[in-house]
């Protein structure tokens, strides 16, 4: 039987905002002034103007439409960091099925999607402190109100909202409880049962053996099948020049 001695601060006080430039932004300058006490702290704003995604991409959100949050993070040094976003990813696709039944999965790493549509993107950034451990702010984005409509005509087919799918009215507040209570009990249970953590975050992705998978790698766009996320939350996939694990990456559908 496994038991954990590890249990995460989350959340150990929570600041709300009209708008911020990033809520990652804000969320480092706090650590950087309070050290260890800043850990479990989360940010919340109702909108950024300089809102930051994945691979040097921007954030666009409308005043009031998204869940837009930074936590911060200090693990215990033994923690396995790679775990960090694999983490934030299987919380939101959690409290999105308590909170309206909606059978979200994850696009390795950790997009959000439903139905090929994106929900939401998590952004997990980290800085050295001096001598106090690294701290890491883990930057979710969740689409909750409004309809595809509202964005952009270059993001309207590739997006959805909560309230769309749902077809129900959602409060952002609810959705946060519902968020901080699994994103506590999922840090602990990556902590306490690593096999069993890995085991149920495989079974959320969308992702099939065999899946004819094309990935940005940034400096190079690879080709392949998709062979699986190993235990260590890398992507596998059986190239032209033979299996490639991949750490970071944007997956592209073929
Ligand atoms: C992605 O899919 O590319 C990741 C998007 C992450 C967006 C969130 S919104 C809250 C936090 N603050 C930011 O500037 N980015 C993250």
């Amino acid at each position: 039987m496994s038991f954990t001695l590890f249990r995460n601060p989350f959340p150990s006080f929570i600041e709300h905002y009209d708008e911020v430039s990033s809520t990652n932004d804000i969320a480092f300058e706090i650590l950087f002034e309070k050290g260890k006490k800043a850990n479990g702290g989360i940010i919340v704003a109702e909108n950024q103007s300089n809102g930051r995604g994945r691979i040097g991409r921007k954030w666009v959100s409308k005043m009031g439409d998204s869940l837009l949050l930074s936590l911060i993070f200090i693990p215990p040094e033994n923690y396995f960091k790679e775990f960090i976003p694999l983490c934030a990813g299987l919380s939101v696709i959690r409290s999105i099925k308590k909170y309206r039944e909606i059978d979200a999965k994850l696009k390795w790493p950790n997009d959000i999607v439903f139905d090929g549509k994106k929900l939401g993107g998590i952004l997990v950034e980290s800085k050295t402190m001096g001598t106090t451990p690294s701290g890491f702010v883990i930057g979710i984005g969740l689409n909750v109100k409004g309809k595809k409509d509202d964005f952009s005509l270059e993001l309207r087919n590739k997006v959805s909202t909560i309230e769309e799918i749902s077809k129900r009215e959602c409060d952002k507040n609810e959705l946060l409880k519902f968020l901080i209570k699994e994103l506590k009990e999922i840090y602990n249970f990556s902590f306490s049962d690593k096999m069993l953590f890995m085991v149920e975050l495989k079974r959320e992705f969308i992702h099939r053996k065999g899946d004819r998978i094309k990935i940005n790698l940034g400096n190079e766009i690879l080709e392949g099948n998709f062979v699986e996320i190993n235990d260590e939350g890398r992507m596998v996939i059986n190239s032209k020049k033979g299996k490639r694990v991949i750490i970071h990456g944007e997956v592209e559908s073929l």
